[in-house]
């Protein structure tokens, strides 16, 4: 069986989906590997470094896609790539399936498996293969050192012969994978953290890493039972309302990372609470491609309100895409070694594997 790769459309995705070292284990699975002519050199990744290891290039995208028994991808296919793709074969990837239903359905016609890495159950079985989570986590950790970067003070509390440098306050909303990160990175960096959730099993998580957890007093436990968050309910919101008055006037930072599963991202802070923060400040809203957590952010821009940084992420994983796609390809032959049957020689797709059933897309409406 063979895998191909080609490259993703470099103008917005700078990640790859395998490296030498996932081409390396994948080929000790007994697979075959083709990618496209220069697929990583924009890593500094050469087509030798995969070409020593048995990897097989191909001049132009339609090769890989036309020879493939299964395509690995980031994003969606194109038009043309999908006219490209083989009949009867498999593609795995982070399709973003419920915003592109027509590709989706496209690909669909052409009888094609489709395995799309965001609709994984978050079992211990499925970590190794959790794009989400490698991603959040990385999401996490560059929200603190971006928006420390637009903060025109410096972090840490310093005391010098010139006099004490206090520390600055950094407020997290969300204490997902993400959110965790961040109050890690934050912590190590010398800011004085808190964050804010709807699960209060996050509570626990958010102290342990040395935070302050910001409660919304008497409030349900917001949590499903898949372990997300649910809707909040207006009461909730107002009371999260109050809450936020309060935590915005002292700190300095606060990075939002909140999100529900399937619905646009909760709106937190609206145009009056963003406008009590002090002049200097920064809001770092990881959401911002979903709808937004924060008043006055766009994804991809920077508005300046009364002095106050709002900073609407857009493609953050294009700014450390070397940790990125090595983590995702890593993901992703975690999840091809469960699909892939070494007795057969060829992709098993057993419906009652939980991972493999969760991710086998079907028509979307
Ligand atoms: P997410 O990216 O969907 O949401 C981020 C955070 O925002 C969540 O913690 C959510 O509770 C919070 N949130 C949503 N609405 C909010 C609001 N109105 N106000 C404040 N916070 C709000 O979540 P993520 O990071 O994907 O994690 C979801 C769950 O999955 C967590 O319970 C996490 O521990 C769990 N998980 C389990 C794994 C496993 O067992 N294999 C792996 C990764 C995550």
């Amino acid at each position: 069986m063979k895998i191909g790769s080609i490259k993703e459309d470099l103008a917005y995705e700078k990640r790859i989906s395998i490296t030498p070292e996932s081409a390396k284990s994948l080929i000790g699975l007994g697979l075959k590997i083709c990618i496209e002519k220069n697929y990583a050199t924009h890593l500094g990744i050469e087509d030798k470094d995969y070409e020593v290891l048995g990897v097989e290039i191909k001049q132009k995208p339609e090769e890989v896609l036309k020879s493939s028994d299964l395509v690995i991808k980031i994003n969606c296919p194109n038009n043309t790539e999908i006219k490209n793709l083989k009949e009867n074969t498999n593609l795995v990837g982070f399709l973003n399936v419920t915003k592109n239903k027509k590709e989706v359905n496209d690909i669909l016609s052409k009888k094609i498996n489709i395995f799309s890495l965001e609709l994984l159950p978050r079992i211990t079985r499925a970590q190794s293969m959790d794009v989400l989570s490698s991603q959040s986590n990385l999401a996490g950790y560059r929200s603190v050192i971006d928006s420390i970067f637009e903060f025109e003070k410096a972090i840490p509390m310093m005391m010098t012969a010139a006099g004490t440098v206090p520390p600055a306050k950094i407020l997290i909303i969300g204490a997902g994978v993400a959110g965790l990160q961040a109050i890690a990175t934050a912590k190590r960096i010398g800011a004085i953290v808190s964050a804010t959730d709807v699960r209060i099993a996050s509570k626990e998580q958010v102290e342990s890493l040395g935070g302050k957890f910001l409660m919304v007093e008497q409030s349900e436990n917001l949590e499903t039972a898949g372990g997300y968050a649910k809707e909040a309910t207006e009461e909730f919101k107002k009371k999260q309302a109050e809450l936020m008055r309060e935590a915005l006037k002292k700190n300095d930072i606060v990075i939002c990372t909140a999100l529900i599963p399937g619905k646009p991202a909760p709106r937190i802070l609206n145009e009056g609470l963003v406008k009590l923060m002090k002049p200097g400040s920064v809001i770092y809203d990881l959401a911002a491609e979903n709808g937004g957590n924060s008043a006055f952010s766009e994804p991809g821009k920077i508005n300046i309100v009364n002095g106050i940084k709002v900073i609407g992420v857009k493609n953050l994983m294009n700014k450390l895409p070397i940790t990125a796609s090595n983590l995702y390809a890593k993901n992703v032959f975690s999840f091809i070694r469960n699909l892939y049957s070494k007795e057969k020689k060829s992709f098993n797709v057993n419906l009652e594997d939980e991972i493999i059933k969760s991710t086998l897309v079907k028509e979307v409406k």
